[in-house]
């Protein structure tokens, strides 16, 4: 079972589905000096109230008393180069109800369900579930899984474009941690990653349907991560340039600080029409 706890999880898990279909956008530099600013800005008013985090994303939500009523909302809170990712903002809420996994033939009310749907949705969850896959949670466009309230497990599979995975706790993953397909970009800096104790799955990475001589060139790096009980990080290709590692998000903290990052971490423990 894998659990990736950081807020930066949260992120990805939010705007995944998105990251596949934006497009490379403006100046590279120009991203990186706006992320600054408004990480600045909420480091300033750290204390100040108790929502602020320290985390713009965050804070443009939690601040939100009615953040409940007003969930799409966060689809405008994206900085970075997601900034113009929508995901489902422009589609209808799908409730997931029912936490069984049938990938043959995903059930109505399903979270499968909801993500192969080829319309835009904004799926959000009845109650607190815990969702085993069965297989891999193949997402199509224009969906925000907001998990808000629920509690989200899920490692990232990431399609064309750039990921930075950053300081999340990795333990006993199912096949493995970080899987690609498309030629993504993927940089993984300050994580700890503690391996199952099946011989089978020590590797982190998992490069899907692609052989060698074409992944050899996917830029994938790992810098910094904590590596335990056999995990092992495959890296390819030649590194992601300077300014796009500097833009795709905060600054990375050391991994053996990953603990105390995390002890706080987890499910949100946020109630409708209260701060969060
Ligand atoms: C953000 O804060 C850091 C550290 O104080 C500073 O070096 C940097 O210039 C600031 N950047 C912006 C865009 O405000
Ligand atoms: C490891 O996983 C593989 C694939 O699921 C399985 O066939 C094998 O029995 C497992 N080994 C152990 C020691 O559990």
């Amino acid at each position: 079972m894998a659990t990736p706890l950081s807020f930066m999880s949260l992120f990805f898990l939010l705007l995944l589905p998105s990251f596949i279909s934006s497009s490379p956008l403006q100046d590279p530099e120009l991203v990186v000096l706006e992320v600054q600013k408004s990480i600045n800005s909420s480091r300033r008013n750290l204390g100040s109230l108790s929502c602020v985090t320290g985390n713009p994303i965050d804070d443009c939500w939690r601040c939100d008393p009615n953040w409940e009523k007003n969930r799409k909302h966060l689809a405008d809170c994206a900085i970075g180069f997601g900034k113009q990712a929508i995901g489902g903002r422009d589609g209808k809420i799908y409730v997931v109800t029912d936490p069984s996994d049938d990938p043959v033939s995903p059930k109505p009310g399903t979270l499968r369900h909801g993500a192969i749907q080829g319309e835009p949705l904004w799926i959000i969850f009845s109650r607190d579930m815990v969702i085993k896959l069965k297989e891999e949670l193949m997402m199509n466009s224009f969906k925000t899984i907001d998990g808000r309230e629920g509690l989200m497990q899920r490692m990232p599979r990431c399609r064309h474009g750039y990921f930075h995975v950053v300081n999340n706790d990795y333990t006993w993953w199912g096949s493995y941690a970080i899987g690609g397909s498309a030629a993504p970009t993927i940089i993984s800096e300050g994580n700890r990653f503690f391996a199952p104790d099946n011989k089978t799955f020590k590797e982190v990475t998992k490069r899907e349907h692609t052989p060698q001589r074409i992944w050899k060139n996917w830029n994938w790096r790992s810098s910094g991560d904590l590596m335990l009980n056999g995990a092992f990080f495959t890296p390819s290709g030649a590194g992601a340039s300077s300014s796009y590692a500097r833009a795709s998000s905060l600054a990375a903290k050391p991994s053996y600080l990953i603990s105390s990052i995390t002890a706080s971490a987890g499910s949100l423990n946020c109630k409708k029409g209260s701060l969060c």
